[in-house]
């Protein structure tokens, strides 16, 4: 990851920060180059934070999976996941909460960055049934990196994203999970709301130098699961993006 800083801006330390993606099967190996602009030093989803280039890299490495589907990226920040997701061919919404703008704004700077259109950008705050949720098309994927970061917002996190499977049963959660305490758990709020969660070992889609090229302290610590809803009416082996 290369970064360069321009100090020029009033809002801080405005910096641009390239991410390098490898994915690879038995017969190629395929690389994306993402450009963010960040501001350091904010708010919370004003920088990327270490989990969205592990969720970015799975969704590169699963870029067959996406091509065509409508991805949802919830509590974007810089939205470097949606951003790998539009490169991938999906059709993206970006989102962050209504009540911080600049997220919104920031979102708009990195498709614009990357030569992005036909991204929308919308404000979406978790747990609440607003009619920017209530207007989006039937989801086939739901990104989130980060989201799970403060206890108080975990149940609203679920319930949105329970709210979308209910429109869209296949429809499933992508989520990385920075590990903060042994003593928080979203167990509970699975349950809750007729969710379950897999683990993916990150070592099934990360090259041995991915923390390296990433230069992301704390990012040995992210986990990535895939959430689906554990209603009967979803078809058991079948998923959204299969
Ligand atoms: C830890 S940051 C992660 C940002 C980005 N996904 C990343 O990994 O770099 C959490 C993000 O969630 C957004 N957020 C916080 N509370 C929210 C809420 N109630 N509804 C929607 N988004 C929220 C923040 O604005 C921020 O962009």
């Amino acid at each position: 990851m290369q970064t360069t800083v321009d100090s020029s801006s009033n809002k801080e330390f405005v910096s641009t920060k390239v991410f390098t993606f490898h994915s690879w099967t038995q017969s190629e190996s395929r690389t994306l180059t993402v450009v963010i602009p960040e501001v350091a030093n904010a708010a919370y989803g004003m920088y990327t934070w270490p989990c969205a280039p592990v969720l970015a890299q799975y969704v590169w490495h699963n870029e067959h999976l996406l091509r065509g589907k409508t991805v949802l990226e919830i509590g974007s920040g810089t939205a470097l996941t949606g951003v790998v997701a539009a490169k991938c061919g999906a059709r993206v919404i970006l989102s962050d909460s209504a009540l911080y703008p600049d997220c919104l704004e920031n979102c708009q700077k990195s498709c614009k960055a990357n030569n992005l259109t036909g991204v929308d950008v919308i404000p979406l705050t978790w747990g609440i049934v607003s009619p920017p949720l209530l207007q989006l098309p039937p989801v086939h994927i739901i990104l989130g990196s980060d989201c799970f970061y403060d206890t108080k917002d975990f149940e609203d996190v679920l319930v949105t994203v329970a709210f979308l499977m209910n429109r869209n049963v296949v429809c499933e959660f992508w989520c990385t999970y920075q590990k903060r305490s042994a003593t928080r758990s979203i167990e509970f709020y699975l349950s809750k709301w007729s969710l379950q969660a897999k683990e993916i070992p990150v070592s099934s889609f990360c090259d041995e130098d991915f923390s390296l090229r990433m230069d992301c302290p704390g990012i040995d610590s992210v986990h990535l699961f895939i959430i689906t809803s554990k209603k009967t009416d979803r078809p058991q082996d079948v998923s959204a993006v299969t």
